[in-house]
């Protein structure tokens, strides 16, 4: 379960304060699948930051399978956000210098780099249909298929809660419907929560439950 009560953030700045979240709540369990919407500039990013354990609230408490991760010491915190969530960026942010495989087995540390991982690490890239694209660089791949890199990387460990921040933003329709179809997939075998930053009613159209973040509040649309 993800359990987010009252949360609040706002950020400092040498202007003053400024508001962006008040009194979020959020429950979710295992499988689930939601969207959320709103205007740029709403909050939707400062909410999946918190999610994912990237940056605190202000207020509020969030707990996840039991463990409430703003309060773990620093290093268990980077272990738990490490293995446990998945993140998907609107610019991909693939290390440039390393190749496809490379970069899908990057969030394991070297410890666990051992033959199953690679496995696992290439059986993904065949599913996201990568296989001939696995020894390219960033550099040679297009922006749908730099975006599957990206989510089979953020699925690699086996995460429990993948966060996606308009992972479709900076593709075109066709290339959208095929990396949100393999973000589905990918869901469904893991049993994972999804949740979706999305500009594109048609993308949010296609979840059951809909969010919508508006006057720093977290609102259910569907
Ligand atoms: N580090 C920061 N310091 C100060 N203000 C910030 C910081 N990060 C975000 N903000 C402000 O918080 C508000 C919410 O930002 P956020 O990035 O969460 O919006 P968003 O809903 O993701 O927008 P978009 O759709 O454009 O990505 C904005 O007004 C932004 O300027
Ligand atoms: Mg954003």
């Amino acid at each position: 379960m993800l359990i987010a009560k009252g949360i609040a953030k706002s950020y400092e700045t040498e202007a003053g304060i400024v508001p962006v979240l008040s009194d979020v709540n959020l429950e979710l369990a295992r499988g689930d699948a939601i969207s959320i919407m709103g205007p740029s500039g709403s909050g939707k990013s400062s909410l999946l930051h918190i999610l994912g354990v990237l940056d605190p609230p202000t207020e509020g408490e969030y707990t996840f399978d039991g463990v409430e991760p703003w309060t773990l010491e620093e290093r268990e915190q980077a272990r738990f956000r490490n293995k446990e969530i998945g993140f998907v960026f609107q610019d991909h942010c693939l290390l440039p210098q390393c190749t496809v495989l490379e970069n899908v087995m990057s969030p394991y540390i070297v410890g666990e780099r051992d033959e199953a991982a690679e496995e696992r690490a290439r059986t993904l890239i065949s599913r996201a249909g990568l296989t001939e694209r696995i020894q390219h660089f960033p550099s040679q791949l297009s922006g749908g298929e730099k975006q599957r890199v990206a989510i089979v990387r953020a699925m690699i460990r086996q995460p429990r809660l993948l966060l996606c921040d308009e992972p479709t933003g900076n593709l075109d329709q066709q290339t959208a419907w095929q990396v949100l179809t393999l973000l589905a997939e990918m869901r469904q075998e893991l049993n994972c929560i999804l949740m979706i930053v999305t500009h594109s009613p048609d993308i949010a159209g296609e979840f059951s439950r809909q969010y919508t973040v508006r006057d720093r509040k977290l609102v259910r649309t569907v």
